[in-house]
């Protein structure tokens, strides 16, 4: 099996679904879930689902990205992670760190791609009176929220919607659209797949 490490920064539910997917005829397995957050809540949810977890805080490190990423990839080479899955992680990496990893790192991002990059994404796209919105999960490259993109997932924006009602419909798709996406990646499938 392919092993699979899981940043995440937060609640975790789509760490969650990826840790669910990787069972039975899946080519992955998860190795680690690690966070930048202790007090994360999907660290209790990855322990109580039996997957090792791992924590590094940002904070100690006051800003200086390399000195925190040069602990950070600790755990992950000890796990000995093949994939690197960013799953509402909220720390900016650097060049060297995505380099690292590089071709075998994904991030799941709550917009269509190329639109929306960084944070707000849901009252960008309502402010936009967009139709359409959706998420992304590409390669991570050393630009934020670019790479390749490996599949999107579409829902429609209705009237009524605000920011967090937009919020709810785009995770349930992606909760849907990674899982899917790591299954094809981690047996070497990159073809790009639109949901929705
Ligand atoms: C998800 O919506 C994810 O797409 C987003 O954070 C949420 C995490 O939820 N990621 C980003 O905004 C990355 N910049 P989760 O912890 O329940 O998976």
């Amino acid at each position: 099996h392919k092993q699979v490490a899981i940043l995440i920064s937060g609640g975790g539910s789509n760490m969650m679904t990826l840790v669910d997917s990787m069972t039975g005829d899946h080519p992955a397995r998860p190795c680690l879930v690690l966070s930048n957050n202790a007090d994360a809540g999907g660290l209790k949810k990855a322990a109580a689902a039996g997957v090792a977890t791992a924590v590094v805080d940002h904070r100690p490190f006051k800003g200086d990205r390399q000195a925190f990423e040069a602990e950070l990839v600790k755990p992950i080479l000890d796990a000995g992670a093949d994939i690197v899955c960013l799953a509402g992680f909220m720390r900016v990496l650097t060049v060297d760190f995505v380099t690292q990893f590089q071709g075998r790192m994904l991030n799941i991002h709550p917009s269509l791609l190329p639109k929306y990059t960084g944070l707000h994404t849901h009252a960008r796209a309502l402010a936009a009176g967009d139709s359409t919105h959706g998420c992304s999960v590409h390669e991570v490259t050393a630009v934020l929220d670019d790479g390749p993109l490996l599949g999107q997932a579409r829902v429609p924006v209705l009237p009524d919607d605000t920011p967090e009602t937009l919020a709810e419909r785009v995770l349930t798709q992606e909760h849907i659209l990674y899982p899917d996406v790591l299954r094809r990646y981690a047996a070497g499938d990159r073809t790009p797949v639109l949901l929705g």
